[in-house]
C-alpha cells in the first residue's frame, strides 16, 4: 500500500488535531523506524520522549506479552498481585513514601493539582476554595480543560473557555518573581517543568531548581516537578532535578514509564501529601492495572540496568559537540542536556523549520518543529556513537535547503 492511502484515511476519518509529517511508519526497533515502503529513518522524536528505552525493547515487550495473557485489568475494586510490587519498586527507587498510578501525563498533572489543593486545605490551613497554584509562562502540562486554563499558548486555550480559576502565571527561570508571589499565603504549590520541553527545550539557569526547592521549603509551598518529559534518564540523570540534587514534593512521571508501549503515568509523594486523598475521592478505571504495573517496572529496570542515563549524558555531549561543528548561518542556537536537545532556526521564512524537517525526512531522519522555529532532537537513549555520526551527516546534508527558501 502507498503511504498516501493511509494518510488519506486519517485525513478523511480522523479529527484534524495534529499536523503530522507525511510519513507512514509501520515498524521500529531501537532508534530506527521503517515506513510502509521499507524506507529506514532515525527516530529523533521518540514519541515525544516516551520511547527512551528504544522501540520494542525486548525486555519490555516480553513483560507486556507475558502479563497480557495472564491478567490485564481488575480495576481497583480488587487487589491484584502486581500493583503492590510495582509500587514498592518505584517508591524505593525514587525515594518517596507512596505512588498514585494513572494513565496519561495530563492525568498525573490533574492528580497533582487535586493533591496540592487538598493538602492546602487539610494541612496548610488555607480557606476552602482559595488555594492557588503557581505555574510558569510557556508551560506545557497537557491538554485537559483545567490544564489549558493556565497555558500561555493561544493554540492551547483559544476558544476553550471558560477556564478553571486558581492558577497564577509567573515567568520561568525567575527566582525573584517566585519569591514575590510566595508572599501570598494562599499559594499551595508551584508546578513547573525542570526543562520546558514543548516550549522548545528552554533550560533554566544553573541553580534555579535548587533555589525553587529552597523557596518552596521556606514558604511552606509544595514543589511539583513535572518530569513527564524530562524524567527517566532523558537529560542524562534519572530525573532532571537530580542535576541539582533536589527532590520535589510531588514528582510527575509518564511517557517513558512504559517505554512507549501504553499510557502509564504516576504521581510520587510522601504520606503527608498522598494520604490527604481518601478512598473514593480520586481514581481511574485503568490506573494501576496489572499489565501497566508489570510494563512500568520492566521499563524502569531497563533504564537502570542498561545505564541509560550515562549513555544519554555521553551521547548528548557528543551530539551537541558535532552539532556545534556544523557551520550554518541559519542555526541561531543549539541547546540541551543529555539527549534532550534542540536547534533553533534563524530564517526570514516562518516555514523554514518545517521545510528542514521535511528534508530530514527525505534524507532518513524524523524530527518535528515545536513553536515554529525550534526543532527538538530527542532520539531514544540507546543510540550509539556511529548512529549519532550518521544522524549528523543527515542534518548536514539537509541544511542547504534553507539557502533555497
Ligand atoms: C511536561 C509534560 N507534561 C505533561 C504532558 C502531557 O502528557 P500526555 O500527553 O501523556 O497527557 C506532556 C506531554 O507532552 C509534557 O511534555
Amino acid at each position: 500500500m502507498q503511504p498516501s492511502h493511509f494518510i488519506h484515511l486519517e485525513e478523511k476519518y480522523g479529527a484534524h488535531n495534529y499536523h503530522p509529517l507525511p510519513v507512514v511508519i509501520s515498524s521500529a526497533k531501537g532508534c530506527e523506524m521503517w515506513d510502509v515502503e521499507g524506507k529506514k529513518y532515525f527516530d529523533f522524536l521518540s514519541g515525544y520522549s516516551a520511547v527512551n528505552q528504544g522501540h520494542c525493547h525486548p525486555k519490555i515487550i516480553n513483560a507486556l506479552v507475558e502479563q497480557a495473557s495472564l491478567l490485564t485489568l481488575t480495576s481497583r475494586a480488587f487487589y491484584n498481585d502486581k500493583l503492590g510490587i510495582f509500587e514498592k519498586y518505584i517508591t524505593e527507587l525514587l525515594g518517596f513514601d507512596k505512588m498514585l498510578p494513572m494513565n496519561t501525563g495530563a492525568e498525573a498533572v490533574e492528580t497533582a493539582i487535586k493533591l496540592a489543593r487538598r493538602w492546602a486545605y487539610v494541612k496548610k490551613g488555607i480557606e476552602e476554595n482559595k488555594a492557588k497554584i503557581l505555574v510558569c509562562a510557556e508551560n506545557f502540562h497537557g491538554r485537559t480543560s483545567t490544564i489549558v486554563s493556565f497555558s500561555t499558548d493561544p493554540s492551547s486555550f483559544n476558544q476553550f473557555g471558560p477556564f478553571m480559576p486558581g492558577f497564577e502565571v509567573i515567568p520561568y527561570n525567575n527566582v525573584h518573581a517566585l519569591q514575590e508571589k510566595l508572599k501570598d499565603q494562599n499559594i499551595a504549590a508551584f508546578l513547573f517543568e525542570p526543562i520546558q520541553g514543548e516550549a522548545g527545550i528552554i533550560m533554566p539557569d544553573e541553580g534555579y531548581l535548587a533555589q525553587v526547592r529552597r523557596l518552596c521549603t521556606s514558604d511552606g509551598v509544595l514543589m511539583i516537578a513535572d518530569e513527564i518529559q524530562t524524567g527517566l534518564c532523558r537529560t542524562g540523570k534519572m530525573m532532571a532535578c537530580d542535576h541539582e540534587n533536589i527532590k520535589p514534593d510531588l514528582l510527575l512521571l509518564g511517557k517513558a514509564l512504559s517505554g512507549g508501549t501504553m499510557p502509564i503515568s504516576a504521581v510520587l509523594a510522601n504520606d503527608e501529601v498522598m494520604l490527604t486523598i481518601k478512598p473514593g475521592e480520586h481514581g481511574s478505571t485503568f490506573g494501576g492495572n496489572p499489565l501497566a504495573s508489570v510494563v512500568a517496572m520492566a521499563s524502569l529496570k531497563v533504564l537502570v540496568e542498561e545505564n541509560m542515563a550515562a549513555n544519554a549524558e555521553k551521547m548528548g555531549r557528543l551530539f551537541r559537540e558535532k552539532l556545534h561543528q556544523l557551520q550554518s548561518p541559519f542555526i541561531r542556537e543549539i541547546r540541551g542536556k543529555g539527549l534532550m536537545n534542540a536547534i533553533e532556526i534563524k530564517h526570514s521564512n516562518p516555514e523554514a523549520a518545517w521545510k528542514l524537517c521535511e528534508t530530514f525526512m527525505q534524507n532518513g531522519l524524523l524530527a518535528k518543529p515545536t513553536h515554529g522555529d525550534k526543532i527538538r532532537l530527542t532520539p531514544p537513549l540507546v543510540i550509539h556513537a556511529d548512529q549519532i555520526s550518521e544522524a549528523i551527516g543527515i542534518i548536514q546534508q539537509s541544511l542547504p535547503v534553507l539557502e533555497l527558501l
